[in-house]
Order: structure tokens, then C-alpha cells, then sequence
């Protein structure tokens, strides 16, 4: 008899801890970005500063400043959420890595939401659009007009980008050169060692801007993934919603649209190339 009430006790017990461990496991596995970057007062976002206008370095007063729409969109989204802004500059390969890691919050780079990216983390609504161009030097412009002129030839890409799949997959026999920053690829192909490069169309244009002895050739490849969107960890439906929320209130205010001149005007202005 008292044996049994023993029993009873340890059994209940028992199943009231393992019923605690349950759903102290089950709390933290949702935990809700939305709420820890309200709760820490700063989101932390994550971006490769070698993508002007998206993002790049300028010298502003005096200082050396990460700037473009993209930082532009990285504040608004701080200031609506009420918290403050730390930009965390890394590679743009590992990006989904260190996201995935919790080392930052959110992705905003300039980064496409393909489907291969989807398996891994969630994506914003496309907040820009562009088509990716071919950048190649000034002399040798006639003889780039067509992907198949591509065909066998040196041509950079950034690593991990959409770029380098384009370059690997679309373009024939490529010898495709892989660097982490899209800086140095601008240096290789002004000194010979790819004969095109492949970016963002806008980044494109900006490079020959600073460059003279560059050009924009004929050849653009569509963007098949819609654009560029903000990268956030696997199934934070608020925050995703929270970010959307500050895409729309600037698409409808046009003051995305009023970054993106912003930002190109400052690129042509600052970059030092
Ligand atoms: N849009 C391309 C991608 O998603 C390249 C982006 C590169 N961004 C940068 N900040 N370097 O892969």
C-alpha cells in the first residue's frame, strides 16, 4: 500500500519533468527572432560591402562608411522594429552560414531568393529588381554581343552568387574564376586575368562608371529567382512579416526608389577604384 503510493509519487514526478523538458525544448526551438532582437534592442544585419550602389564603403565627413540601398533598407527596418542598427560586414559566401549560426539576424546583400536558398532559410519580399549584365574591358566590346560569345572564355564570379551559377551552368565550357570580392574581380578583368565578369546589371554599370576602361556589354542574363530580397532564418513568420511591412511602407512612399538613385549618385561620387 505504501509502496504503491511511492510508486505513484516517483511515476508522477516523472512524467511532470519529462513533460517540463518537453516544452522547455519546444519554447526554444520557436523562439521568435522578432521578439530577442526587440528583447536585445538591436538587430544585426549581415552584408558583403563590395556591391555598389547595393552596398559599399564611401568616405563620409571624413570617415569611412558602409552605405547603399541596402543599408538604407537595413535602417528602416531597425527604426520600425524600435531597435538600433549593427552591420555586420563578412564574405558574401557564408552569409547563409553565420544566418543559419545565429552570428547575425538577418541577410541584406544585394541576394536573390533562389530556390536552392529557400531550403535554407526564408526570404522578404523582393524589394529591387535588376538583370545580371557582363562587364568586360572597353577594347574588347565587339567581341562580346551574344552568350555564345562567352563560350570557352575566362569570366569571373563572385563566390557562392548567382553569378557563378550563371557562369558554371548557362555559359558553355567556361573557365569560370571564383573570388569572395567582387572589388578584386573589378581588378582581375582590368588586368587581363578574366575576360568578363559577371554582376548585377546595376553593379555593372557602376563599375564602369568609376572605370573608364570598362564597358557593359550586349549580353544580360533574365534573373530568375524575381529580384533581391532580406534573408531571415527558417520559419520567423513575424519577423518576416514585421520586415515586410517596412518594404511596402517604402515601395508605397517611393522612398525605396529615392535610395536607389541616392545610393547610385554616391557610388558614381565615392568609389574608389
Ligand atoms: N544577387 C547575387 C546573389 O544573390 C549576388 C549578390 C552579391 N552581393 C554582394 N553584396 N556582393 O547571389
Amino acid at each position: 500500500m505504501k509502496m504503491g503510493l511511492i510508486k505513484k509519487i516517483i511515476a508522477t514526478t516523472l512524467v511532470g519533468v519529462m513533460t517540463l523538458s518537453f516544452v522547455g525544448c519546444g519554447s526554444k526551438e520557436e523562439k521568435n527572432d522578432l521578439e530577442s532582437i526587440k528583447e536585445k534592442g538591436k538587430v544585426v544585419v549581415g552584408m558583403s560591402a563590395d556591391y555598389a550602389p547595393y552596398e559599399f564603403h564611401a568616405m563620409i565627413d571624413g570617415k569611412d562608411k558602409v552605405v547603399g540601398f541596402d543599408v538604407d533598407l537595413a535602417n528602416e527596418i531597425a527604426k520600425d522594429m524600435g531597435v538600433e542598427l549593427e552591420i555586420k560586414e563578412m564574405e558574401f559566401d557564408p552569409l547563409i552560414g553565420a544566418l543559419k549560426a545565429g552570428q547575425i539576424d538577418m541577410i541584406i546583400s544585394g541576394m536573390n531568393p533562389d530556390e536552392k536558398r529557400k531550403k535554407q532559410i526564408d526570404f522578404s519580399d523582393i524589394y529591387y529588381e535588376a538583370k545580371h549584365g557582363v562587364l568586360v574591358k572597353q577594347e574588347n566590346l565587339d567581341k562580346f554581343k551574344t552568350v555564345d560569345d562567352l563560350t570557352g572564355k575566362k569570366i569571373g564570379a563572385q563566390l557562392g552568387s548567382t553569378q557563378q551559377e550563371i557562369a558554371e551552368k548557362t555559359v558553355k565550357d567556361a573557365d569560370v574564376q571564383l573570388l569572395a570580392n567582387v572589388n578584386n574581380l573589378i581588378l582581375e578583368l582590368k588586368t587581363d586575368k578574366v575576360e568578363a565578369l559577371i554582376t548585377e546589371e546595376p553593379v555593372a554599370k557602376m563599375a564602369i562608371k568609376t572605370n573608364p576602361e570598362l564597358a557593359l556589354s550586349e549580353i544580360t542574363f533574365e534573373d530568375s529567382a524575381g529580384g533581391n530580397a532580406v534573408g531571415m532564418r527558417k520559419g520567423q513568420t513575424d519577423l518576416v512579416n514585421q520586415v515586410n511591412k517596412t518594404i511596402q511602407r517604402l515601395k508605397d512612399s517611393g522612398e525605396l526608389d529615392q535610395f536607389i538613385v541616392d545610393a547610385n549618385e554616391l557610388a558614381a561620387q565615392n568609389q574608389s577604384n
